[in-house]
C-alpha cells in the first residue's frame, strides 16, 4: 500500500470526522440542523468504510464508536474529588428573600448580583475531560462516589468526544428526557406490554443506568451543564463560567440571566413559573446562585447545601379541565373503585386523563359531578388527583354519579361491607376480577413474567384459554400467536417468560397467588417457616399465628384461601406445570449480617424500601429506621438527605448501593 494512499484517507477520516462533529454540534447542542438525515447517513457511512479498511486510523472518539457493544454487569463506582452536593430549598418568596438577607449580612454587601437558572428536573451527572477527551463520566449517587456511566453517557450525542481545546475539566449538570420524547417512549412501552416510567425523570434515571449502553443508545436522553467541579481556569462569574461551557460548544440552557437583588430575582422566579408549561422539559424550580465566583467561594458550604445558592421550588402543577365520565374499575379483590375520565391535559409533563377518585364517600365530601370543572394536580409528581370542584363553572348540566348496585363485569350484587369504603363485587369467578387476578400474578414483585400488562391478560382471559394463573403455564406460543395484534416474536417471548417464572421461590409465587392480607412480607416469612407449598397447606391456623408478625387477620385468610374449593384446581394446574413450590432454604452463609443493624436513605435504583429491608432481615440483619450509635451501616441511596450528616457525625459507616449488593 503506498505510503500516499494512507496519507490521503488519514486526511479524508479526520476531514470526515471534524464534518460530523460539527453537524453533531448544530442538530443537537444548537437544535438547528444542518444537513439532510439522509446526506449525514451517508458522511457515518463513509467514514465507517474508511475505518474498516484501514484498522490503524481507528479513534475510541471517533463519532462512529460512541455505542459500546457490550454490556456491564455492573456498574463501578467512582469518587467525586469534590462532593457533589444538593441545595437549599425556598418553597416561597419570603423564604427566598430570607435567603438573600443571609447572603448580604455574611457578606456585608448591600445588594448582591444573583444569577437565575432553571432548575431542570433530571439527574445530576459529572463529565470529566482530561486534555480535551471525554474520559469518564459518573452519577451523582450519595454526593461522595457515584457509578460510572461513561458508557451510557458516550451515546448522547450532545457530549463532545473532544472539546475543541485541550482543557481537563470536571463539568457537571443535569441530564432530562423532554416531555414529547417521554410520551413517545411510554407510547412505545405500552404497545410492547412493558410498565410506562411515571415521568420524564424517573425515564431519565432508567435509562442512564442501563448496563447495556446499546440500549442507553435507543433512548433520547439530553443534558444541560450549569457548573464545574475540579478545574484551573480563571473565571470571575457564573454567568461567564456558562458563557464559556457554551463557548467549548457543550450544551447550556438559553435562558439563563444576571439579576441584581431579590426583586428582579422573583420576577425571573415568577416569569418562568407563567412560561414553564411552554418549555419542553420538565422543570422544578428555579436555581439561584451568587455570581459572583469570588463571593461564592467565601460563602462557602454548609454540611449539605452551598451557602451561595438556593433552589426556588415552584408548586406540583394544577391545571384546569373537565370530567367527562365517571367510569369504576374492578381490582382482584372485587373492589370497585370509581375513575374520572378527564379531557386530555398535560401536567408536569405528561397527558393525564384519568384520576381516581378512590371511593363513594371521597365522591360526596368533594361534592364530584359528572360534567364538573375540575382542578387538578399530580400528587407527589406520579398520581394524578382532582383537587376540588369549580362551582361556579358549573351549567345546570352535571349528572351525579352513583355506584354501581351491580358488578359491570359479571352483573352479581355490589355489597358494601361494613366498615369499609369500598363497595365490592363478591363473586370469586367476576372476569373482571380474574384479569386483575393475573395482572397482578405476572407483576414485577410477584412471578415477574414480563409481558403481561392489563391489555394481554384480558385478551388471553378474553381468548377462553385462560381462566386462572394455572392455565398460564399451557398457553402455547402457536395459540398466543393467534390472538389479536400477537407477533410472532412476542408470542415466543412470552411463552418464554411465562416458563421462566416457574423457577421463582415459593414466596413470590404466595404474593402472586393474591391471598387476602397475604403481601410482600407475610408471603416471605409464610415461605421461610413451612419451606414447600404442601407443609403450609397442611399448616393448622395455630401454627400460622405462632410465625412471628404473621397475626389471626393473615392466619385465617391463608386457611380460608386453602379451604377454598377454587384453590385446589389452580395449584394442581400449577403443580402439573413444574412450577417450583419450595422455599430455597436460607444457606448458612446468609446469617452474615447477624446482630447489625441497617438504615436505608434515599432511593435505591434496583430494590424498594421493603425489598432492601427484607433481604437485610433474611441474613438475620435488623432494618432501623432512624440512625443512632448503635447503627452499622447506613445504606445511602439518591438524595439520601439528612440521615447521611447524622450518620457522619455519628461515625456510622456509610456504603451505597453497590457496596450494599456486595455485603448480601
Ligand atoms: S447547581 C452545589 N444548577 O438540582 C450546587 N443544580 O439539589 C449544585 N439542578 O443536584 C447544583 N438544574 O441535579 C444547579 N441549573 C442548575 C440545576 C441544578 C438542576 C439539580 C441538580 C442538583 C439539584 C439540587
Amino acid at each position: 500500500m503506498g505510503r500516499s494512499e494512507l496519507e490521503k484517507a488519514r486526511e479524508k477520516v479526520l476531514a470526515l470526522r471534524r464534518e460530523i462533529d460539527e453537524h453533531n454540534y448544530y442538530y443537537h447542542v444548537l437544535d438547528q440542523p444542518s444537513l439532510d438525515d439522509r446526506e449525514f447517513d451517508r458522511l457515518m457511512r463513509e467514514l465507517e468504510e474508511l475505518e474498516e479498511k484501514y484498522p490503524g486510523l481507528q479513534d475510541p472518539d471517533s463519532p462512529t464508536r460512541r455505542v459500546g457493544s457490550k454490556p456491564l454487569e455492573t456498574f463501578q463506582t467512582l469518587e467525586h474529588k469534590i462532593p457533589m452536593l444538593g441545595l437549599d430549598n425556598a418553597f416561597n418568596e419570603e423564604e427566598l428573600i430570607d435567603f438573600d438577607t443571609r447572603v448580604r449580612k455574611l457578606s456585608g454587601l448591600e445588594t448582591v448580583e444573583y444569577f437565575c437558572e432553571l432548575k431542570i428536573d433530571g439527574l445530576a451527572v459529572s463529565l470529566q475531560y482530561e486534555e480535551g477527551v471525554f474520559k469518564r463520566g459518573s452519577t451523582r449517587g450519595d454526593g461522595y462516589t457515584g457509578e460510572d456511566i461513561t458508557g451510557n453517557l458516550r451515546t448522547i450525542r450532545q457530549i463532545p468526544l473532544r472539546l475543541p481545546e485541550p482543557l481537563t475539566l470536571e463539568s457537571r449538570g443535569e441530564v432530562y428526557i423532554t416531555k414529547k420524547a417521554f410520551e413517545e417512549l411510554n407510547s412505545r412501552r405500552e404497545r410492547e406490554g412493558l410498565v410506562n416510567f411515571a415521568n420524564p425523570r424517573n425515564a431519565a434515571a432508567g435509562s442512564l443506568r442501563q448496563l447495556d449502553p446499546r440500549l442507553a443508545a435507543k433512548r433520547p436522553l439530553k443534558l444541560f451543564l450549569y457548573g464545574l467541579g475540579e478545574h484551573s481556569l480563571e473565571l470571575k462569574y457564573q454567568s461567564e463560567l456558562l458563557d464559556y461551557l457554551q463557548k467549548l460548544q457543550l450544551p447550556v440552557n438559553p435562558h439563563r440571566s444576571t439579576c441584581l437583588g431579590p426583586r428582579e430575582v422573583l420576577d425571573y422566579c415568577r416569569r418562568w413559573q407563567d412560561q414553564r408549561p411552554g418549555l419542553p422539559y420538565e422543570i422544578d424550580g428555579v436555581v439561584v446562585k451568587v455570581n459572583d465566583l469570588g463571593l461564592q467561594s467565601e460563602l462557602g458550604f454548609t454540611a449539605r447545601s452551598p451557602r451561595w445558592a438556593i433552589a426556588y421550588k415552584y408548586p406540583p402543577e394544577e391545571k384546569i379541565t373537565r370530567i367527562l365520565d365517571i367510569r369504576v374499575n374492578i381490582g382482584r379483590t372485587g373492589a370497585i373503585t370509581p375513575v374520572a375520565l378527564l379531557e386530555p391535559v398535560t401536567l408536569s409533563g405528561s397527558t393525564v386523563q384519568r384520576a381516581s377518585l378512590h371511593n363513594e364517600d371521597l365522591i360526596a365530601e368533594k361534592g364530584i359531578m359528572i360534567g364538573d370543572c375540575v382542578v387538578v394536580r399530580k400528587a407527589g409528581e406520579i398520581i394524578p388527583e382532582v383537587l376540588k370542584v369549580i362551582e361556579e363553572r358549573r351549567t345546570g348540566g352535571e349528572r351525579e354519579f352513583a355506584m354501581p348496585r351491580h358488578c359491570p363485569s359479571c352483573s352479581s350484587d355490589t355489597v358494601r361491607l361494613s366498615g369499609e369504603a369500598a363497595r365490592r363485587c363478591l363473586n370469586p369467578s367476576c372476569p373482571a376480577q380474574l384479569v386483575e387476578k393475573l395482572v397482578h400474578f405476572a407483576s414485577r414483585r410477584a412471578m415477574d413474567i414480563e409481558g403481561i400488562g392489563p391489555a394481554v391478560a384480558e385478551m388471553v382471559y378474553n381468548s377462553g384459554l385462560v381462566s386462572d394463573v394455572g392455565d398460564l403455564y399451557y398457553l402455547t406460543a402457536e395459540q398466543l400467536a393467534e390472538m389479536p395484534r400477537m407477533a410472532e416474536k412476542s408470542a415466543d417471548n412470552l411463552v418464554s417468560a411465562i416458563a421462566a417464572s416457574k423457577e421463582n421461590p415459593l414466596r413470590r409465587l404466595l404474593f402472586g397467588l393474591g391471598i387476602r392480607f397475604v403481601g410482600e412480607k407475610a408471603a416471605r416469612l409464610l415461605a421461610g417457616r413451612f419451606e414447600t407449598m404442601d407443609q403450609l397447606r397442611e399448616a393448622k391456623e395455630e401454627e400460622l399465628t405462632a410465625v412471628d408478625e404473621i397475626g389471626p387477620k393473615i392466619g385465617e385468610a391463608v386457611r380460608q384461601y386453602f379451604a377454598t374449593p377454587e384453590t385446589g384446581p389452580v395449584l394442581d394446574k400449577l403443580k402439573r406445570a413444574g412450577v417450583n413450590f419450595t422455599e430455597p432454604k436460607v444457606e448458612t452463609a446468609s446469617t452474615d449480617l447477624e446482630g447489625k443493624t441497617f438504615v436505608f436513605s434515599g432511593a435505591l435504583e434496583n430494590y424498594t424500601r421493603d425489598e432492601a429491608k427484607a433481604l437485610v432481615e433474611e441474613r438475620g440483619g435488623r432494618a432501623g429506621s432512624s440512625i443512632s450509635k448503635k447503627t452499622d451501616y447506613l445504606v445511602a441511596g439518591d438524595d439520601p438527605g439528612s440521615k447521611l450528616d447524622k450518620a457522619r457525625n455519628l461515625g456510622v459507616k456509610i456504603i451505597n448501593e453497590s457496596e450494599f449488593r456486595e455485603l448480601l
